[in-house]
């Protein structure tokens, strides 16, 4: 299949290249573009230098931050962008439309990423990235991402998915609800009084806008003198994560992430809660076992994983950002970068697992 500049694949077709940004601009502020965290590290670890003329997938692809810099560092590297979110592929578009021929834009899910490769006509690729969650480009849309902006809950990455967050507010029992909250990091204490105010509330209205949730949440539990965050930060997150399903994207995309390496090919995973990061690290010992093996760990047992891919870990620890790049980059300050190298088991990588 062809692969040229700002070319774009929606969920598999390819599509007219896209020059403007019709991401729904808020009335109040333009949107932020997203400053990627920990750019120096990425572009080493995936081994960029190494391979100028390789092929890497970013899976994550955002507005493009990694991707500019990653066609910066190898420059005669094709780079396949995945997104789940159309509006942020479109600027991710113009700005990499520099990069003529190397770069194709796709609008699917990291999870698929060997049947998106497929299509493409690439069955083994030199360096993944995923950089998960969402973007500063996407808070600042009115797409219920952020208490602080007034919109509708929604918050999809992919607006073709049913699921939004308002059905979750309002469908999902006491229990649900406060486990998902739990899961974000959200104490029991709190977890427990906002899914009591959220069910007393629904009761009476459905809770329909940030501005409605955010209101309960901070009625709730409502914060004893100054506190560093907003009281709705932890809900609103946990929401996020619920409506995309992103502890299993990350751990599928992983996983077949490693399937599309070659030998010799890299991944790089950045994370930004200590949730995430206990997946990464578990998968990545998981693969880097000689016997496939489940570890000790909060999270239900893997699926066995495949002895046909194995990987040696290049971050024992994870790397984090320097004070430097914190102070000029705040969204990159609770930044974890893992890194692996699948190496040879004798079973080159194929597109069917
Ligand atoms: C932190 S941003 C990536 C920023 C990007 N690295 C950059 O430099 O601009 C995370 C992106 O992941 C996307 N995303 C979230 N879940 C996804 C999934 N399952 N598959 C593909 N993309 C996903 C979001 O839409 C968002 O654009």
């Amino acid at each position: 299949m062809q692969m040229e500049c700002k070319a774009r694949l929606n969920s598999g077709s390819l599509s007219a290249p896209c020059n403007t940004n019709s991401g729904g601009e808020p009335k109040h502020q333009p949107p932020r573009l997203h400053m990627p965290a920990m750019v120096k590290e990425v572009i080493e670890y995936l081994g960029c230098s190494r391979k100028p003329d390789g092929v890497f997938v970013d899976m994550t692809v955002g507005t493009g931050g990694h991707a500019e810099a990653i066609l910066r560092a190898a420059p005669n590297a094709t780079l396949i962008g995945i997104d789940r979110d159309e509006a942020s592929l479109e600027v991710a578009s113009e700005r990499l439309a520099e990069f003529s021929g190397r770069v194709v834009l796709i609008h699917g899910d990291m999870r698929d990423v060997q049947r998106l490769l497929r299509l493409c006509g690439i069955e083994s690729v030199d360096g993944c990235l995923i950089d998960p969650g969402m973007s500063l480009w996407q808070v600042d849309q009115e797409r219920g991402f952020s208490f602080r902006i007034p919109a509708e809950l929604d918050m999809r990455y992919d607006r073709a998915q049913k699921l939004t967050a308002k059905d979750i507010v309002n469908s999902v029992s006491f229990e649900e609800l406060v486990n998902m909250l739990k899961a974000a990091g959200e104490r029991r204490k709190k977890a427990r009084a906002i899914a009591q105010a959220v069910v007393e509330a629904r009761a009476k209205n459905p809770i329909e806008t940030t501005e409605q949730l955010a209101a309960i949440i901070a009625e709730a539990i409502k914060p004893k003198g100054w506190q560093r965050i907003h009281p709705a930060t932890k809900a609103f997150m946990a929401l996020r994560i619920a409506v995309n399903e992103e502890a299993d994207a990350l751990e599928q995309g992983i996983r077949a992430a490693l399937h599309v390496l070659r030998v010799g090919g890299r991944i790089v995973v950045l994370t930004y809660q200590s949730i995430e990061d206990r997946i990464v690290k578990r998968l990545f010992e998981a693969y880097s076992q000689l016997t496939p093996t489940n570890l000790p760990s909060p999270f239900p047992p893997l699926p066995m994983v495949s002895g046909a891919v194995r990987v040696r870990v290049l971050t024992p620890k994870p790397l984090r950002p320097s004070r430097h790049e914190i102070k000029i980059n705040r969204c990159a300050r609770g930044c974890k970068l893992r890194a692996a190298e699948r190496v040879d088991d004798g079973v080159q990588p194929s597109c069917s697992q």
